[in-house]
């Protein structure tokens, strides 16, 4: 159960070899038929590719719908109902979350608002990964008291340099899955290549175990609507002129990242993380 800690690591818990093989091919054809449904968090130069962090709708007929098969085969109720006290779920969000060459790091943040085990998040790795990190239930009393931001949803103090005694580093394998209360304070971190799913699951009342829009056979017109309402606007050109321009210069920036060597040396008492997205990452 997810109770004491609020998150389960759960090694070899499915084959991970055609799944994996899949998902590659999810990634280049995303690319190659430039898939609107991206997130691209720090657009980085790479010749001939965007520097995507997650593909949206991935198991759609348009990309690689053998995906959603190899995801299938993967025991998802027995995850869910021997983990959580719900008779049924729901997978609300699912994104396939890639890295292609450069290293990784959100801000400290939650992906909802109160860890009362109504959103969980199932990360099901297809590579090997080390990096994700979590601070656990049990430890959170104690944290927020010496460190009261760290209560709040927001990103304003998201790059943080928490104490290390406050959180777990997972070194997940691929065919590994890690589910975790959504409430809880978390960030994503990964030196070079990631891949791994990321479903969000819900309390669910009626038999549907995954979103309509989310399955292979989604109208694109009904996933627009859809996707309106996410906190992402899909609208965007990552392929024009200005914005691959502006990767050249991301692409510098991760090598020699002036600003934030000058940021490091004024913050006297370290507090913040400031090397995300450079090569100097931690
Ligand atoms: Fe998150």
């Amino acid at each position: 159960m997810l109770n004491d800690t609020g998150y389960l690591h759960l090694k070899k818990y499915f084959n991970p070899e055609r799944i994996s093989f899949e998902a590659d091919k999810t990634i280049k054809k995303s690319q190659k038929i430039k898939w609107n449904f991206i997130k691209v968090y720090h657009n980085i130069f790479i010749y001939n590719f965007i520097n995507i962090f997650s593909i949206n709708f991935p198991f759609n007929n348009k990309l690689n719908p053998n995906l959603y098969n190899e995801f299938s085969k993967i025991n998802f109720d027995d995850l869910i109902f021997k983990n959580t006290n719900w008779k049924n779920y729901k997978i609300s969000q699912i994104e396939l979350q890639h890295n292609e060459k450069y290293n990784y790091q959100s801000s400290w943040h939650r992906d909802a608002k109160i860890a009362n085990l109504e959103n969980i998040v199932v990360i099901i790795y297809l590579r090997d990964e080390n990096g994700f990190r979590l601070v656990p239930r049990n430890l959170e009393n104690e944290m927020i008291e010496n460190s009261p931001f760290s209560k709040e949803k927001n990103y304003k103090h998201g790059y943080t340099n928490l104490p290390k005694k406050y959180y777990h580093q997972f070194d997940a394998k691929a065919g590994d899955i890690v589910m975790f209360d959504a409430g809880l304070l978390h960030q994503g971190s990964c030196k070079g290549i990631r891949t791994h799913l990321f479903a969000r699951c819900v309390e669910n009342f009626d038999e549907s175990k995954i979103e309509n829009n989310l399955k292979p056979d989604a109208i694109l017109d009904n996933i627009e609507a859809e996707s309106a309402n996410y906190n992402w606007d899909f609208n965007q050109n990552y392929y024009v002129f200005n914005k691959r321009f502006k990767s050249v210069i991301n692409l510098i920036l991760y090598y020699f990242p002036i600003l934030k060597i000058i940021k490091y040396l004024l913050d006297i008492k370290k507090k913040k993380i400031h090397f995300h997205y450079s090569i100097f990452q931690k």
